[in-house]
């Protein structure tokens, strides 16, 4: 069985850290995301992953190569224009000739993918949805189902008079080739808002697999910050593992955190449940909790940074106060004393 990730969106709500890095290889405890995604399929026997991309392919491409470093064959198609969640299948084509694992890919969960394959032989079914259950369901793709795990409706980003359940479409599944039918060709559309409700108007048997592990769309520098913590704490726990911290230069309190040994990390400095990209300095005293550092930034000595995503080579000086929800994009500098 091939999978295919769905790696071509823009990432304009992780703006301005998409700018130069696109969603798929944002560094999830510094490790780029495509790469857990690519675990989890191997874990499960995938070795062939097509990667779907638009923007930025040749960032994608530099940072994962051919996957045989990490025991998968890599294929790439390159949109010219976006073709959509359902057109970048269809683009695919020729690729795939029997049922396929399709990831959005944006998304971290724990996934038992080989019982998810296994209901989907069992029921016989056109296509197979992941479902996750979330308190909101008004950002994702709503999903109704029968008891029995057919799928009855769905509704993308609905409004809040229109939720009637606490399913949601998890941007995992698995698809038979006979849906390609039903796709046009080199035209965008979408598995959300075309083929879906198409299948399910055509009567072609959808069924659901509700998952409860953890699961997460890290679309959002919240949720980027987010997913950061729950690993961190060892709430999640991804496919692959985590590096663990790296630290230990005396006079330094670093707790729940994750620092590239190539960081220099200053007297008196406090990590706390944070990450910190290779080649970073951090001046003597300063304090660091809940968030997340790029590589080659450089922060001054006693500033305070908390809930923060710093992009790549930033420079943060002496005694800054940064508030949570601060997302600097890459190569920004903040003058000593400055607070946001
Ligand atoms: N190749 C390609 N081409 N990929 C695309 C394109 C495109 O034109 N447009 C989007 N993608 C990729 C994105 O890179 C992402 O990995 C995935 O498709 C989903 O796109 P998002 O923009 O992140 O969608 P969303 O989060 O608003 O909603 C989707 O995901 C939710 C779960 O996280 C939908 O599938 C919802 O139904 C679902 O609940
Ligand atoms: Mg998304």
């Amino acid at each position: 069985m091939k999978a295919l990730i769905l790696a071509g969106g823009e990432g304009t709500r992780l703006r301005p850290l998409t700018i130069n890095t696109p969603k798929p290889i944002v560094p999830v405890v510094t490790i780029p995301l495509l790469r857990y995604q690519i675990e989890l399929l191997r874990q499960h026997g995938i070795r062939e992953v097509v990667l779907s991309l638009s923007y930025q392919p040749h960032r994608i491409e530099q940072v994962l190569g051919d996957g045989s470093s990490f025991g998968v064959r890599l294929h790439y198609l390159v949109e010219t224009v976006p073709l959509g969640t359902a057109g970048a299948f269809k683009n695919a084509e020729t690729l795939l000739d029997t049922a396929t694992v399709v990831f959005n890919g944006d998304i971290l969960c724990e996934l038992n993918l080989t019982e998810v394959i296994r209901l989907h032989q069992d029921r016989q079914a056109t296509a197979t949805l992941v479902l996750t259950r979330v308190e909101n369901p008004s950002a994702y793709g709503l999903v109704e189902t029968e008891k029995d795990g057919r799928i009855t409706r769905f509704l993308e980003k609905p409004a809040l008079h229109e939720i009637t359940c606490d399913t949601i479409n998890a941007g995992a599944y698995v698809l038979e080739p006979e849906v390609l039918r039903w796709i046009p060709a080199a035209q965008a559309y979408s598995f959300e808002k075309g083929l879906f409700p198409a299948l399910l108007k055509h009567s072609r048997p959808m069924s659901a697999f509700i998952s409860d592990g953890y699961w997460i769309d890290i679309g959002t520098p919240q949720k980027y910050l987010q997913v950061h913590q729950d690993i961190l704490r060892q709430r999640f726990s991804p496919a692959l593992m985590v590096p663990s911290s790296l630290l230990e230069i005396a006079e330094v309190l670093c707790a729940n955190s994750v620092v590239d040994p190539t960081c220099r990390i200053g007297e008196g400095c406090q990590i706390l449940s944070s990450c910190i990209g290779s080649d970073s300095v951090i001046g003597r005293k300063a304090v660091i909790e809940n968030s997340v550092i790029w590589p080659g930034v450089t922060i001054g000595e006693s500033a305070r940074l908390s809930g923060c995503i710093v992009g790549g080579h930033c420079e943060i000086g002496s005694n800054t106060v940064l508030s949570p929800g601060v997302v600097l994009g890459d190569r920004c500098r903040v003058t000593d004393y400055s607070r946001l």
